[in-house]
């Protein structure tokens, strides 16, 4: 039997009722811009996130833009974060104006090597973007360390790791400002495209408020130039139910990663890894080896999904080739681009599915 990567359509089974019963209250009500839905997802998320403030945009690539705009960066700086990660992390900093620049990453973790930061920092750093991969949280208290040193900036790319934690202390709660993709394969997605932005700085909060609705907060007055990037009422109906649902997602997912690691224990393949001050929340699981195309051959052939984050990662990318990043400076990147392969994971997988999928990785292996 042929097993997704992602079970959306499983998913959608469960919450059918509420769902259509939420849409069918949305639409009767007709308040689509901004209304009552995406007010109260804000203030939901702010408390599950442990933050004074959430602003619903878009897109989770806008949410990031957004930020880094409102924070004041832009043409002349320099944004420090990883080539391993989802092209948007890249694109936001490039379309506020600013210069990326790529550092290599922890080979266990998969997110920014604090230590190689700090080589990278220059007069033109302005800010430090950390990405917490797959749902695992990022090395944070080392990152502010250095930021609070050389007076910067720190803003997360949390798109991957909705709910999990770094001490104890939620994502997107551990620095100047965090962001969040509500695409439809996320921990929390909604059935389009949505985004947030997380903050405690009141004032940050206010000029995202205008700039996700051109620059106003009053109708037909417009303080600057802004954007069009409304989190859709709908959208938010349909997040409010899902959130509910988040943290017993995220124990089911963390339950399939146990068991995915009880079962291929025994072989030569490198198991994701939770630090000890990390609450990992499996966005993805991904285990690496270099023989993963065998692997990935032997799932092929058996229907099973799969996916290679991030095969190629950005510095290779032909999209960013005017930068010339050195692939030298970014070895365990492309250490890990050679070797990762994602399992099939999803809150509602089965214990007999993720015996399957090891059956199968093993005999690719054999
Ligand atoms: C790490 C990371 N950053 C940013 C984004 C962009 O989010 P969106 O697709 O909602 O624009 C994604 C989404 O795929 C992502 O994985």
């Amino acid at each position: 039997m042929s097993i997704p990567l992602v079970d959306l359509v499983t998913q959608y089974e469960g919450l059918r009722e509420e769902v259509l019963a939420a849409l069918d209250e949305t639409l009767s009500g007709m308040q689509l811009n901004l209304g009552p839905n995406v007010q109260a997802l804000e203030e939901e998320w702010s408390e599950y996130c442990g933050v004074a403030h959430s602003v619903g945009v878009a897109n989770g690539t806008d949410a990031l833009y957004l930020l880094l705009r409102a924070l004041g960066i832009g043409p002349g700086d320099e944004v420090i974060t990883v080539s391993f990660t989802f092209i948007a992390t890249i694109e936001a900093i490039i379309h506020v104006g600013a210069t990326p620049v790529l550092v290599d990453i922890q080979p266990d973790t998969f997110c920014i090597e604090p230590a190689k930061v700090l080589g990278k920092v220059t007069p033109r750093t302005k800010a430090i973007l950390p990405v917490h991969l797959y749902g695992h949280p990022a090395d944070m208290d080392a990152l502010n360390a250095i930021a609070k040193e050389h007076d910067l900036l720190v803003v997360e790319d949390a798109a991957q790791a909705h709910g999990a934690s770094y001490k104890g202390h939620r994502v997107g709660a551990l620095a100047d400002g965090g962001t969040f993709s509500f695409y439809p394969s996320k921990n929390l997605a909604a059935y389009g495209e949505g985004g947030m932005i997380t903050t405690d700085d009141e004032a940050l909060a206010d000029e995202l408020r205008a700039l996700r609705v051109h620059g106003s907060g009053e109708r037909f007055v417009h303080r600057v130039v802004g954007y069009n990037s409304r989190l859709h009422e709908v959208q938010a109906a349909v997040l409010r139910i899902k959130l509910r649902r988040l943290e017993g997602w995220n124990e089911q997912r963390r339950q399939h990663a146990a068991r995915y690691n009880e079962l291929l224990s025994d072989l030569d393949v490198t198991l994701p890894t939770e630090q000890a001050w990390a609450h990992h929340v499996y966005h993805l699981y991904t285990i690496r080896t270099p023989r993963r195309d065998e692997i990935a051959a032997a799932l092929e052939a058996a229907g099973i999904g799969y996916a290679l984050h991030y095969c190629k990662p950005s510095h290779l990318q032909e999209a960013l080739a005017e930068y010339h990043f050195d692939p030298a400076e970014l070895p365990e990147t492309e250490r890990a681009a050679s070797e990762i392969i994602s399992l099939p994971m999803y809150p509602e997988l089965t214990d007999e599915q993720i015996e399957q999928v090891c059956d199968v990785v093993h005999q690719g292996l054999c």
